[in-house]
């Protein structure tokens, strides 16, 4: 070690030097930032971790080796200086570096590693350029005090969840990487075994199903930060492995595991922002949710709620919205707070109809003279009257109207909404809006497929209230089933569990999962189930997408040391990647065609 470092010991970081420290001689190591050079006299900023501090070079002062070392140092050379602090004269004070009032007199240094130019630039007023070169060299976009920082923002995110759940009774367990398919949705990546060649594991897209074992197993309050892998299209918000925070309680209800998880959210908030949150959050029903923002996770930090119009425009003499009303369909309205210029209009509505599989997006803007509109030739103005009372508008504001099957009108107005918003610069980013939705439905129906399909996972239990209606009226049964929701943003989900076998069954059956298949995929479950099983429910929520919000960043490839690009590469390791011939021998496979 002493042979490394040339005998040197660190003594500080080169970020918390501070003018109590002139006279002092300190030694610090790190990287070269930025060197000016003034013939005799040579201004270095050395970097670390905790920030950046001058060295000065002064050939008046120095060695004449130490001086010609610092003359041959470039960017993100390694160093390590020894000298001694020196309050800097009032004019070359910079106020913007937290050591700006001190630099380090140089008395001796060492070259502990040289570096090629970079091939990106290491610092934060470069930040979003090149991402894929980036990417490719993460380790260097590490060395930026922001990726730094973040990194150390998410230890104390993640210390914090971990801390709650201890206080409270939980216990962390790990589950397997190396599994079998579980229930969330998304593709499985599969892992093909040596030993049983033919066969694979599957890893897993959440530790639902060890999760609930443990339940039956007695361990009563589970918890853990959890590794989960879905081969779904990576985007801003989705990564094909990223973290949950993962917990399970036996003997509950949703208000105790709402109880647990808001408790972490609060102590994060606190810990992390200084920002205390009241609790309890509040709780929407899903219901709710969709009549009024047209989306299940909504994004409340602004207006241009959704109006219901179907009575009003029965009969009104358009076409479009006649027939919709008719055919048992919706027509629905929300109000953006302007005039908009034709262009925008035309905008909105190719983003629209590019983005949703919607007929049309109908318009009328609210002006001094009445009311502008391709569809006053249809309707009259004593029914515009009428609309514009119905949708709360005002003069100066524009309705924009869809009229198509319910579940398209409410996600497609659900959508607008969030773009006008986004193009109007509406949003207030200092807001943290974070809140329950509750009572979502227990089925989906599936269009293409022709059946129900689970809304959260198979394993939901229904409300007790809708029981009934399970074999009357499956679309319309609530399960106990709750989403944490920020900003637009689904934080979390979670629900309580069926745990009577009977039911478990009969879930299957509706999803369209006969009594083989299921036992097939989940009978080491069933099987479980068949000795004594506690209620049981939990909640996930997404680690990664917390911090990014947390952290105002626009993408989870911000907030995770490595990430996979959005075609799902790592640039980095260039994975995915190929194997040898004699690897896939091994585990018994052959390409069906080799790569272009
Ligand atoms: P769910 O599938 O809703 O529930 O996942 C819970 C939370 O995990 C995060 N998340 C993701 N984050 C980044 N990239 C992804 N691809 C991704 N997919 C999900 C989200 C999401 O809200 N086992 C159930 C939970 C339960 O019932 O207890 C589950 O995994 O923030
Ligand atoms: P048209 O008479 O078909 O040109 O339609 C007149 C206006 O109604 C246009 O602005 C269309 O975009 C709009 N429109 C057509 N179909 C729908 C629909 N299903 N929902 C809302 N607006 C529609």
């Amino acid at each position: 070690m002493a042979e490394l470092l040339f005998g040197l010991k660190r003594t500080d970081m080169c970020g918390n030097i501070t003018e109590a420290y002139a006279g002092q001689q300190v030694t610090v190591m790190g990287w070269v930032q930025r060197t000016r050079n003034l013939g005799q006299i040579i201004f270095t900023w050395l970097r670390d971790k905790s920030g950046v501090v001058q060295i000065v070079f002064d050939s008046s002062k120095c060695s004449e080796e130490c001086f010609s070392i610092g003359e041959s140092l470039r960017g993100e050379f390694v160093v390590a200086v020894t000298g001694t602090v020196s309050l800097r004269d009032e004019k070359a004070i910079n106020d913007k570096l937290k050591t700006g009032r001190i630099e380090i007199y140089a008395d001796s240094v060492k070259l502990l590693s040289r570096s090629e130019t970079p091939p990106i630039y290491i610092d934060d007023e470069h930040p979003g350029e090149n991402e894929l070169l980036r990417l490719k060299y993460r380790y260097l976009d590490l060395r930026r005090a922001s990726m730094q920082n973040m990194l150390t923002f998410r230890h104390k995110v993640v210390k914090t969840i971990r801390d709650h759940f201890d206080s409270i009774g939980f216990t962390e367990v790990e589950t397997p990487i190396l599994t079998k398919s579980t229930p969330e949705g998304a593709r499985d990546f599969l892992v093909p075994s040596r030993l049983h060649n033919g066969d694979f594991y599957a890893l897993p897209q959440s530790p639902q199903i060890y999760k609930q074992l443990l339940m039956l197993a007695g361990t009563d309050r589970y918890f853990q930060i959890a590794r989960c892998f879905r081969d779904e299209d990576a985007r801003a918000d989705r990564q094909l492995e990223f973290t949950q925070c993962d917990l399970e309680m036996s003997f509950v209800e949703p208000e105790q595991v709402q109880d647990a998880v808001e408790g972490a959210f609060a102590k994060v908030f606190k810990n992390v922002l200084g920002i205390e949150k009241q609790l309890p959050l509040e709780r929407i029903t899903w219901q709710y949710a969709m009549d009024t923002y047209g989306s299940d996770k909504p994004d409340r930090r602004f207006g241009m709620t959704l109006k219901k119009l179907d009575d009003i425009v029965n009969g009104c003499g358009f076409k479009v919205f006649d027939d919709t009303i008719a055919s048992g369909n919706t027509v629905r309205c929300i109000v953006a707070p302007k005039i908009f210029p034709r262009k925008e209009i035309d905008s909105l509505t190719e983003f629209m109809k590019g983005t949703y599989n919607i007929k049309g997006l109908a318009y009328a803007m609210v002006e001094d003279s009445g009311i502008r509109s391709p569809l006053t030739k249809f309707i009259s103005p004593e029914k515009f009257d009428e609309i514009v009372k119905a949708a709360d508008a005002k003069v100066g504001e524009t309705i924009f109207f869809i009229a198509d099957k319910l579940a398209v009108t409410r996600q497609a107005l659900g959508g607008l909404r969030c773009e006008i918003a986004k193009r109007m610069d509406l949003i207030d980013k200092n807001i943290y809006d974070l809140f329950w939705v509750t009572e979502f439905p227990l089925l989906e129906y599936d269009e293409e497929e022709g059946r129900y399909v689970a809304m959260h996972h198979p394993f939901t239990s229904t409300m007790d209230e809708d029981l009934d209606l399970v074999e009357t009226n499956p679309g319309a049964v609530r399960a106990k089933a709750y989403d944490l929701v920020m900003n637009g943003i689904e934080m979390g989900s979670g629900s309580i569990r069926i745990f009577r076998p009977e039911l478990q069954e009969q879930m299957f059956n509706l999803i369209g999962l006969d009594h083989d298949t299921a036992w097939e995929r989940f009978g080491f479950m069933l099987e479980a189930f068949k000795y004594g099983v506690p209620p049981h429910g939990g909640f996930a929520f997404g680690v990664d997408r917390l911090i990014m919000i947390l952290s105002g960043a626009s993408s989870l490839r911000d907030v995770i040391a490595f990430p996979k690009a959005t075609n799902g590469v790592c640039m980095m390791m260039e994975t995915p990647s190929g194997v040898d011939t004699e690897q896939l021998d091994t585990l018994g496979i052959a390409l069906k065609s080799n790569k272009e």
